[in-house]
């Protein structure tokens, strides 16, 4: 179904670039950029329940519950935001998280329009989740060495302090790879044969990844 919407997934595993790309898309398509990873650190600073709970799982590198994450994702497409379309970073995860989505739009009267897998070889990926830091305040990524800030430690954009992610520590860059390779690899399959799979290199430079992904975006409007 091809509804004008810019319904969109992205796919691939940890630091192949989701959140670095899906910024300035979510900007220039004008459609919102909707991370579980960024939801739930919202909720672990804020140190609610949802947090807490999320905190348990997400430190070690573990994945959160279907269902946790499920009934945010369907309180979230409710939205009247998400009408003109969004880029989904983060989710689905598994095989039962994207049968979810599916059921979800179908009773939305909608469809997503693409599953996109930014893919990005090991060595690449591990050289940048060590080397990320993120904005503890507005949540903007950096990398120590590919992307660094003007001032060491400190964001470009609202000055805030900048941190080491507690999953980005080697033993848990390890595990959040083996759960990728275990529970999420998967989906890449499941939406080839949906149809709906589009890859683009997320290996090279940042502006070059960007322009693949925007003809696609262009393409599918
Ligand atoms: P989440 O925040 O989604 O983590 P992730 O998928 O592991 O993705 P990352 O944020 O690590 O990487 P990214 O691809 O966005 O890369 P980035 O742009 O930062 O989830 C965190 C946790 O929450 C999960 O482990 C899980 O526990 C839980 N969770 C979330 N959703 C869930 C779900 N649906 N089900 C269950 N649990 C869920 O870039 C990485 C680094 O590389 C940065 O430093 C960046 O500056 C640099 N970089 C990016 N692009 C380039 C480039 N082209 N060249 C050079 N450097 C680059």
């Amino acid at each position: 179904m091809n509804d004008g919407k810019l319904n969109i997934v992205f796919l691939g595993p940890p630091g192949a670039g989701k959140g670095t790309q899906a910024v300035g898309l979510s900007r220039e398509f004008n459609i919102p950029h909707i991370s579980t990873g960024d939801i739930f650190r919202a909720e672990m600073k804020a140190e609610t329940e949802l947090g807490r709970l999320a905190r348990s799982y997400i430190d070690d590198g573990n994945l959160v519950p279907d269902d946790v994450v499920i009934k945010i994702i369907e309180r979230r497409l409710q939205q009247e935001d998400t009408r003109g379309g969004y880029i989904l970073d983060g989710f689905p995860r598994t095989i039962p998280q994207a049968e979810e989505l599916d059921k979800m739009l179908r009773g939305l009267g909608t469809a997503l329009s693409a599953a996109i897998y930014l893919e990005a070889a090991e060595d690449v990926i591990i050289q940048r989740l060590s080397g990320r830091r993120v904005c503890r305040q507005c949540g903007a990524i950096y990398h120590l060495v590919n992307m660094p800030p003007a001032r060491e430690g400190i964001c470009d954009k609202c000055g805030g302090e900048l941190y080491q992610r507690p999953d980005d520590r080697p033993e848990a860059i390890r595990h959040r790879l083996e759960e990728y390779a275990r529970k999420t690899a998967g989906l890449i399959q499941y939406y080839q044969a949906e149809g709906l799979l589009r890859k683009v290199d997320a290996g090279i430079e940042k502006e070059k990844t960007y322009a693949l992904l925007r003809d696609i975006l262009n393409d599918l409007k």
